[in-house]
């Protein structure tokens, strides 16, 4: 028999409160172990003891108060979940996790944990709106904390708008299929680049690009999700690494080459997001360089394509490489895939409105070596992520 999933679900003061009875009911009956974490807020609103019926264990609201099952409760109950919902999450819960606080049992078991965590908001849809709270959401989001989006309707406060705790038949979906999310990349080693490069002009100037590293990361989070170990080959960004990531910061596309040739042989698969620049300043002058009239020319070099070069190194591997095009998208990925040779490529648009650097979302064409095209709707950088996955050939994936 396999063993019970153990649910922590954690309820913050919010009028939706009531409706937990309803999913830790649901919870239970499916077989999972349900602890439920209450702040004081929540208490107001729905009655410890129901919960504690209907998840068949003792229901924890107290810091302090001993209870036998755990040596150090937020400790026990923070390595003992497979997930954290939390859920209704308030506008002041989720300030809380954003800042790291931990003033009370639930918001020290979140920090605490390793687990997934998933967070239902529920508020006023001005409490929504307010930049605040929508800057809070996009910072945990960017670290990893997983969301359900707030359905529309009647609110508690009489208006009606966005804000309302979705249904609670799809917070128990998002919840099973978190659980039961593959793992049908064990054992594999995935190495990713991500971000872009930074190459030096002189002591304080160097060249760019506009790259935030947010599919790349994205995509190392799938691949933790599935059970791989991470390579995450990273340039400058200001995202958080995901947990279990092996990370190796890099600044230019040289370091960066240099960390790839030397992790390949170690990787199943590799994926290039990196938005690595294609050249350098030819030669880095170790002084800042002065301002004189007239204009100022910069000679570059080519830098090495990381990718075309671990496309020649290639065995056994499956490589991934990533388009970013203005103009005939398809036609030059083709040529890009066969140069490079790898098994299949991404190419996004980076005129197209939602797709491209910086975004939350990306819309995304897969080409496959025998030329054939999938292409996909505007999605989040998460759900491409796990469709690249998805599309990886049979036999390199645990059945
Ligand atoms: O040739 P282009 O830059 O359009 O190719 C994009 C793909 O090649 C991406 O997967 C990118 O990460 C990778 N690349 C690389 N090294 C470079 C340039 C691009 O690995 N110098």
């Amino acid at each position: 028999m396999t063993e019970r999933k153990n649910v922590v679900v954690g309820i913050t003061g919010g009028i939706a409160a009531y409706k937990m009875a309803d999913l830790v009911s649901r919870l239970s009956k499916n077989g999972f172990n349900v602890h439920v974490v209450m702040t004081e807020a929540a208490t107001r609103f729905i009655a410890p003891l129901t919960l504690r019926t209907l998840s068949n264990n003792p229901v924890l609201t107290d810091m302090f108060e001993e209870y036998s099952e755990w040596k150090v409760q937020h400790i026990g109950v923070a390595e003992a979940a497979d997930i954290i919902v939390i859920a209704p999450a308030t506008a002041n819960f989720l300030a809380k996790m954003r800042c790291g606080l931990a003033d009370d049992l639930l918001s020290t078991v979140v920090l605490a944990t390793r687990a997934p965590v998933l967070a239902a908001p529920s508020m006023n849809t001005n409490m929504l709106d307010n930049p605040v709270t929508q800057d809070n959401i996009k910072a945990l989001k960017d670290r990893g904390i997983l969301f359900i989006e707030p359905a529309e309707g009647e609110l508690a406060c009489g208006v009606s708008g966005r804000g309302r705790l979705p249904d609670v038949d799809i917070i128990y979906q998002n919840i099973s299929d978190i659980l039961n999310s593959k793992k049908d990349l064990q054992g594999k080693t995935v190495l990713i680049t991500a971000g872009p490069t930074q190459e030096d002009i002189d002591p304080v100037r160097f060249i760019t690009n506009r790259s935030t590293g947010k599919m790349g990361y994205a995509l190392a989070q799938e691949a933790i999700n599935r059970g791989a170990r991470v390579l995450l080959v990273s340039g400058p960004t200001s995202l958080a690494v995901p947990v279990n990531a092996e990370i190796y910061r890099v600044r230019s596309a040289v370091e960066m080459n240099e960390i790839c040739i030397e992790l390949f042989d170690q990787a199943d698969i590799v994926v290039a997001t990196a938005a690595v620049a294609d050249y350098r300043p030819l030669s880095y002058s170790d002084q800042k360089i002065k301002k004189k009239d007239g204009d100022l020319t910069l000679k570059l070099a080519r830098n090495p394509d990381i990718l075309e070069g671990l496309g020649q190194r290639k065995k056994h591997q499956i490589l991934i490489g990533f388009a970013a095009e203005t103009s005939n998208l398809i036609e030059n990925a083709r040529v890009k895939m066969q140069k490079k040779n790898l098994d299949y490529l991404v190419a996004n648009d980076l005129t197209r409105e939602g797709a491209g650097f910086g975004v939350e979302t990306n819309i995304c064409s897969l080409i496959f070596r025998d030329g054939t095209v999938k292409n996909l709707p505007q999605m989040s950088k998460a759900d491409v992520a796990r469709i690249i996955f998805d599309s990886l050939p049979a036999g390199q994936v645990a059945e």
